[in-house]
């Protein structure tokens, strides 16, 4: 059975949408349907192959390592099996699994390279939901699924140096606006998504100063 490109996409999209719908840690259905349009406006400016893009971008998150005990290989493997099960071709199946096993931040002195195009926006647009108005919401959901504390001024961020470390987490949410979100800007790999995230990080910059501010009762 051979299913054409448009057919593969739908199905994709609502298998998703069925595992991730509702979830409550900023990872549910509205985070990929963001990150699929960013990224498809993204590779529209970069003459990527927007069949990978828009596959890679929808399953990007169908089992991450935070929620599989840090088993970074879940997501490939969960993917391969779906897009395997829908008969997609051997080479998009290999290029859509590379993109979702080296999308994720891995620490502030771990380095994540991209190798291709497609790579490059679809880690652009998740990244990019993880900053501006929607990545302060995202990072104050996932503190308190976590348990974690808002803030803790005697508790400071930690420039992880390793996977490893980083996976042990931020102590605080705020810490991780220091260890994770404020980073990102430096670390875009296309120019239209370097452009969107100066105005996102602005806009947490002043959030941050306005936290501080109320924090001590200036304002
Ligand atoms: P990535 O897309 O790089 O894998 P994550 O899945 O780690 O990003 O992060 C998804 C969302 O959860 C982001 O908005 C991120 O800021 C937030 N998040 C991850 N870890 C923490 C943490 N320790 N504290 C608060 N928010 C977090
Ligand atoms: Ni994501």
């Amino acid at each position: 059975m051979i299913l054409d490109q448009l057919t593969i996409i739908q199905q994709t999209a609502e298998f998703v949408r069925s595992k991730l719908e509702g979830e409550g840690t900023g990872h549910d259905w509205w985070h990929i349907e963001r990150v699929r349009t960013m990224a498809l406006r993204l590779g529209g400016n970069e003459r990527a192959d927007l069949y990978v893009v828009e596959l890679a971008a929808l399953l990007h998150d169908i089992a991450d390592w935070k929620f599989n005990d840090g088993d970074e290989g879940a997501g490939g493997r969960d993917a391969r099996r779906w897009l395997e099960s829908l008969y997609v071709e051997p080479e998009a199946i290999v290029h859509v699994c590379e993109i979702i096993n080296a999308v994720s931040f891995k620490g502030a002195g771990v380095k994540t390279t991209m190798r291709t195009e497609e790579g490059m926006v679809v880690q652009d647009a998740d990244r990019l939901d993880a900053i501006g108005a929607i990545g302060i919401a995202r990072a104050f959901a996932y503190g308190g699924f976590k348990g974690q504390e808002i803030y803790n001024p005697e508790v400071q961020p930690q420039p992880h140096a390793s996977f490893e470390e980083y996976k042990k987490g931020s102590g605080s949410t705020i810490n991780h606006f220091h260890e994770k979100l404020l980073l990102l800007k430096e670390r875009m790999n296309t120019a239209t998504g370097h452009a969107i995230a100066e105005e996102r990080h602005r806009y947490m910059v002043e959030y941050l100063q306005r936290f501080s501010k109320e924090w001590i009762g200036e304002a």
